[in-house]
């Protein structure tokens, strides 16, 4: 049997424990052999429940006496792209927890790397690996549900004040964004994974409630090369949280609630009149039984290096959400359309997420 793969974690607070916890699950196909953090009693903590051999208080010592099969970032947003490029400039894999960049530059910067052949990253969204949406995938373009035409994609979560105390949250030089970058991105990443490219998209947002510099609440129409049409809300404001995305094929609906992780039994399929045998067997068919969730991707991430490729999802394919994403802030403050692709180096979204300052920070020192 082959020996398992090496991991660092690097960022040892709330996500790494799900980490460990599904690496230590994988029996014999992975481990955590050191950990890096800047707090030393998080680390110390974490290496011993996790019983971690070795540990870092930094990404460049860690760098300097391992090499790892993958490197996997947990810290705050603001630090992936850097701590990612350097793993990535010593030919490493990095699997990087989301967003995965603050900004379409920095995601560039690291597709750069990835092209020339020096290094490989791989972005955490684990919503693309459940069975319910392997399926749905896999039938996008089957004749039994027809063609897409519209969809909805609600991210409503709610997240009191108290949550944003944590330092890195709320800010746009830390965390990049509010609930479009942070907590939509999950249900925006799993609708594109399953409709494809997207077109065009207006968009709204606002600070609605919350003590934050980010939008609390976004809101968007987005269209799609295939013509189907989208609604997205993405917002911190919901007290009855749900992640909702709704498909309408022409023979069927399907429909997705969860909160944080689904299985099987969170999709339904709604066949029109006349269309209930084959629209069912289609959904009947393919995988089943696979919840979503980081075990899920890590799964795939490690069938993708015993194979010798790279793991999922790449900068390519987590590129498009990331232009929805950006195109959806520079629409609301802006005011206008923006098309898919057409945010690049000249605008000021690409480098920032708030382009030339959100409208609801009116000072300068707001602003920073
Ligand atoms: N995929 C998901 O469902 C999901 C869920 C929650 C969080 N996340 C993401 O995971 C990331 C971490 O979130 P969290 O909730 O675990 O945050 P956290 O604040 O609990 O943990 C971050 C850790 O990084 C450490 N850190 C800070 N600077 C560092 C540095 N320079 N080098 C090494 N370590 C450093 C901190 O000390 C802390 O222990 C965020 O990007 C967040 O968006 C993803």
């Amino acid at each position: 049997m082959a020996r398992p793969h090496e991991f660092v974690i690097v960022g040892t607070g709330g996500i790494a424990d799900i980490h460990a916890l599904d690496i230590t699950k994988l029996t014999g196909r992975a481990e955590i052999v050191a950990a890096v953090d800047t707090d030393p009693e998080r680390l110390s903590a974490f290496t011993k429940k996790w019983s971690v051999p070795r540990s870092y208080a930094d990404v460049t010592t860690m760098l300097d006496a391992e090499s790892p099969d993958v490197v996997d970032v947990c810290t705050p947003p603001a630090l992936h792209a850097a701590q990612a490029r350097a793993c990535m400039e010593r030919g490493l894999t990095v699997l990087c927890e989301k967003p995965p960049t603050l900004s379409l530059a920095e995601l560039d910067e690291l597709a750069a790397l990835e092209s020339a052949g020096t290094g490989r990253f791989a972005a955490v969204v684990q919503h693309r690996f459940g069975s319910g949406a392997r399926k749905l995938r896999s039938l996008v373009a089957d004749a039994r549900l027809g063609p897409p035409t519209v969809a909805v994609c609600n991210t409503l979560w709610f997240r009191p004040d108290e949550y944003f105390a944590v330092p890195w949250r709320g800010k746009w030089e830390i965390e990049g964004g509010g609930p479009t970058l942070g907590h939509g991105i999950h249900q925006m990443d799993l609708m594109l994974s399953i409709l494809g490219p997207w077109h065009r998209v207006v968009a709204v947002a606002d600070r609605q409630a919350r003590p934050t510099d980010t939008e609390d609440v976004s809101a968007a129409i987005v269209t799609f090369d295939n013509g189907a049409v989208a609604t997205v809300v993405n917002s911190l404001l919901s007290p009855r949280e749900t992640s909702y995305l709704r498909f309408d094929f022409a023979r069927a609906t399907v429909e997705l609630e969860h909160l944080y992780g689904y299985g099987d039994g969170d999709w339904r399929i709604t066949p029109v009149p006349g269309h209930e045998d084959t629209a069912t067997a289609a959904w009947n068919e393919g995988p089943a039984g696979l919840p979503s969730g980081h075990a899920a991707q890590l799964s795939a991430v490690l069938d993708a290096l015993d194979e010798g490729g790279a793991p999922p999802v790449p900068v390519a394919q987590i590129r498009p959400t990331m232009d929805l994403v950006t195109a959806i802030y520079a629409s609301a403050f802006t005011g206008r359309p923006v098309c898919a692709g057409e945010i690049g180096p000249e605008s000021a979204f690409y480098r920032r997420l708030d382009g030339t300052g959100a409208p609801w920070l009116t000072t300068e020192e707001e602003r920073l």
